[in-house]
């Protein structure tokens, strides 16, 4: 028997209105949608944000719910300028702040300092403090300075999985969870980085990384007399972190191409340039440095899924630089 299917509403005739994608022309639009109780995916020059305006409840709430995030997984800030920024912050900051935020904002670096009560318990998951950032891509800012409101942010994928480095990423993980009637995805281009922000504990004497990103700690001791980082230079056991950043297929990752697995049947395989693509690999990517790496790293790890490989094997470029951030993201994308 015919069957009619409808989505959203179940009235039958009532056309299916696709979700929106917005051009670079369109800031003031997505900035009304925010201003509505929208959800709208950012561009960033990391990856791609899904936004919610912090005045707006039952959007942060959302935000959980379209992502399946726990609602304890604290939210990032976004901001235009540090002013925007400085209502939301409580109490004196430690004095290697403002160097920080001169030398690295706009751009790919979180700052975790305590929060005032404009920044609700919802959007930091119970936490006093709140993570701030600036980010640079150039539709962002205006979208945020069109709204005139900071805009809670995690990253628009699903939870657990590959982040989201172009608008086709976030249409293809969020356009089922989405509501084409308040929400839409403003499409800015490949991410230029590709890696989430850099972020920076600012709550004591010294700066401490949590996480590694674009902004490495070499930049940022350039910059503070110390900064302590608690990211594990080796790469991790396998097993023995919470699986995120993963994809479907399972990541193994090797040093060299003579570790490269003989038994496997076809494999995936991510390694710079220089490294020839052994018998029995698809070359999902061959970045010729450690920038283009980290900038094509998570659409290759997508690429292996849409090609249902089960297994993508990465030779990690070294723990230096950005390095270290591609070497936490790949550790953690192994199972
Ligand atoms: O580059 C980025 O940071 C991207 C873009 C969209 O800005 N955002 C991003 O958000 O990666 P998300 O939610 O996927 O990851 C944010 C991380 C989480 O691991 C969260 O626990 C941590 O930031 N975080 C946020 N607020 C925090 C806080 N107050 N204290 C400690 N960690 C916090
Ligand atoms: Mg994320």
């Amino acid at each position: 028997m015919h069957q009619d299917f409808t989505l959203g509403s179940g009235c039958q005739n009532k056309p299916v209105k696709l979700l929106s994608i917005l051009g670079s022309n369109e800031s003031e639009r997505a900035a009304s949608l925010l201003q509505h109780g929208g959800l709208v995916a950012l561009p960033t020059e990391t990856v791609y944000g899904l936004g919610a305006a912090i005045n707006q409840p039952a959007a942060i709430a959302r935000i959980f719910k379209v992502k399946g995030r726990p609602v304890d997984h604290p939210l990032i800030v976004h901001v235009s300028d540090w002013e925007m920024a400085e209502p939301l912050i409580a109490g004196p900051l430690a004095e290697y702040v403002p160097a920080l935020v001169r030398a690295f904002t706009p751009g790919p670096i979180t700052f975790i300092v305590p929060k005032s009560d404009v920044v609700s318990e919802a959007i930091t998951g119970g936490q006093d403090s709140v993570g701030i950032r600036i980010p640079r891509h150039s539709l962002t800012q205006s979208i945020i300075r069109a709204l005139g409101c900071a805009v809670a942010a995690p990253s628009a994928n699903l939870f657990g999985e590959v982040s989201p480095t172009s608008a086709i990423h976030v249409f293809n993980d969020l356009k089922d969870t989405l509501d084409s009637e308040t929400d839409a995805i403003v499409d800015g281009g490949d991410c230029e980085i590709g890696l989430e922000s850099t972020i920076v504990d600012c709550r004591f004497d010294i700066p401490r990384i949590l996480r590694p990103g674009a902004i490495t700690k070499e930049m940022i001791s350039a910059v503070v007399a110390s900064v302590q980082s608690d990211v594990n230079s080796q790469l991790r056991v396998s097993g023995a972190l919470e699986k995120h950043y993963s994809p479907r297929a399972h990541v193994r990752i090797i040093d060299d191409i003579a570790e490269f697995p003989s038994d496997s049947s076809l494999a995936g395989f991510i390694a710079l340039e220089r490294y020839q693509t052994p018998p029995q690999a698809i070359r999902l990517a061959m970045p010729r440095n450690e920038s283009e790496f980290a900038q094509i790293l998570y659409e290759a790890l997508r690429k292996a899924d849409d090609l249902n490989l089960d297994e993508v094997v990465i030779i990690a470029p070294e723990d230096t630089g950005i390095g270290v951030a591609i070497r936490d993201r790949i550790s953690r994308a192994a199972d």
